[in-house]
């Protein structure tokens, strides 16, 4: 027998237990992280709210009747705490490191300024804390904050650390967007488990641990009550190597349409209406979804991409289910969609690449440039002066593996992709800090390496690629260097 997931996974132990219970347990959704105290600062005018995370284990008890899996996670649970801020109220996190590993923590999709922004080599061991300051200045938007500690980073977030942060802003509430209980985060992850019911390590892996158990919110293949209303769902897939291709069906298998409304960025020009989306790890897409046709009955939330085919092992085409009540409690954000969301920043345009960047695999090493992370003496690979407008080319050099690349710091407009697939119509609309490379695939993204200055990463986020060190870095110069007047002025990307 040939399985597509024996193939990913690349050796042949890659099979859970087989899970019973699917769409039996209840979606979790995360509480809401509060603050412990704010106060006033002076140098910015403005209140900070201050907040305290502690990295601690706990046991999930994933299978009955096996062992538990032991976790480490933000809060000791999994998705941490969702963070749920408004632009422009500052926030200070200092993150407890009670677990047993060294952590870096990225909040991924902020330009938080160095040294905030979760550099790898920049780790808080055992029982020490550091403070990271967010500014939150930028549009609404979705973010999603994980380790990123050197080497370690798959083991940190599969074990647990990863969780929602989400951004508001007065313009996006004038909207009237499903909200509330009607606006649903969505973490997607694939794992593997023992067969004594443990959590399978990725930390032997040098290539991919794809999972055949797909969570949501941390629970495999769960179930969420919904009205016969329209939803928000922000759909984050915080695998560590798998991605998906995702649809809703009615148990005709008839494919719902919706409206994507927002990516990486916060909301696009225009919702576009699709049936599909494409989700790499990292990315965050969010839609809107309308039950209201489909009072007491239910809708599955299907995968397409790299799906398992055999009955008696766990089948990743499965996601998770929504059962559709008959009454709907509220109608707020149940209006037709505005017909513009809002005007997304795109970066003016222009022409030629000024840097070229191909991720690929040479003697057994992920490399950008033919540059691993550890190359510490080479691994600076741009030095954009700050402000700067440039467009980046980003090749996949090949051999069958995809490369979802994450820019730190910046959000990027992708402005084409040969060699597979076009852009899609919803990436069209949007700004992105995370893009597929397909496997054979080149995309140009155009941004401004704005608004600090500072030496950022940006890699693979196959997160054993990106721990073997398909990871580089830019250096964003001061404007000093290049012969302007010094200012630490902020520049508006
Ligand atoms: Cu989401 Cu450098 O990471
Ligand atoms: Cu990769």
């Amino acid at each position: 027998l040939f399985f597509a997931g024996q193939a990913l996974a690349g050796d042949n132990d890659w099979l859970s237990p087989v899970y019973k219970e699917i769409f039996q347990n209840e979606l979790p959704i995360p509480p809401t992280k509060e603050k412990k105290y704010s106060y006033y600062n002076s140098t910015t005018n403005r209140y900070i709210d201050y907040y305290e995370i502690e990295i601690k284990s706990f046991e999930q008890q994933v299978y009955k009747g096996l062992k538990p899996a032991q976790l480490v996670g933000y809060d000791g649970i999994s998705p941490g705490p969702t963070f749920r801020m408004e632009k422009d109220r500052e926030a200070i996190v200092r993150f407890v490191n009670h677990g047993e590993k060294d952590i870096s923590v990225h909040l991924h999709g902020s330009y938080s300024r160095a040294p905030f922004d979760g550099w790898a080599e920049d780790v808080t061991s055992k029982n020490q804390y550091k403070d990271y300051y967010y500014p939150n200045r930028q549009a609404a938007r979705t973010l999603w904050y994980h380790d990123h500690a050197i080497h370690h980073t798959a083991e940190n977030a599969y074990y647990g650390m990863a969780g929602f942060y989400i951004l508001h802003d007065p313009d996006e509430d004038k909207l009237d967007l499903p909200a509330g209980e009607y606006d649903l985060p969505l973490a997607l992850a694939a794992k593997q488990y023992n067969s004594d019911g443990t959590l399978f390590s990725p930390a032997d892996e040098t290539v991919s641990l794809y999972g055949d158990i797909i969570h949501v919110n941390g629970q495999p293949w769960p179930y969420k009550k919904v009205e016969p209303r329209k939803y928000r769902l922000r759909f984050l897939d915080s695998s560590i190597s798998r991605a998906f291709k995702l649809t809703f069906e009615d148990s005709k298998a008839k494919k719902l349409p919706f409206n994507v409304i927002a990516s990486d960025a916060g909301l696009l020009t225009k919702p576009v209406q699709s049936d599909n989306l494409e989700i790499s790890m990292a990315e965050r897409w969010e839609v809107v979804i309308d039950f209201s046709q489909y009072k007491g009955q239910n809708v599955t939330l299907k995968n397409s991409r790299d799906v398992q085919a055999d009955e008696d092992y766990n089948s990743t085409d499965k996601v998770m289910q929504f059962v559709v009540g008959n009454t709907v409690s509220s109608d707020q954000g149940n209006g037709n969609l505005p017909g513009s969301l809002r005007n997304v920043p795109f970066p003016p345009t222009k022409s030629g690449v000024d840097r070229k960047f191909k991720f690929e695999r040479q003697g057994g090493e992920w490399k950008v440039n033919g540059v691993t992370f550890a190359d510490v003496n080479n691994r600076i690979l741009a030095k954009p002066p700050r402000g700067a407008i440039e467009i980046w080319e980003l090749e996949n050099g090949g051999g069958g593996w995809s490369h979802p690349v994450h820019i730190h710091l910046i959000d990027f407009q992708i402005i084409s992709r040969t060699g597979g697939r076009p852009v899609l119509n919803y990436e069209k609309e949007a700004l992105k800090d995370v893009v597929l490379l397909g496997t054979s695939e080149t995309v140009r993204v155009i941004a401004r390496y704005a608004p600090w200055d500072g030496v950022y990463m940006f890699h693979c986020h196959n997160l054993i690629h990106e721990d073997h060190d398909m990871m580089a870095a830019f250096n964003v110069t001061s404007l000093a260097d290049f012969g302007y007047p010094e200012t630490t002025k902020f520049i508006d990307p």
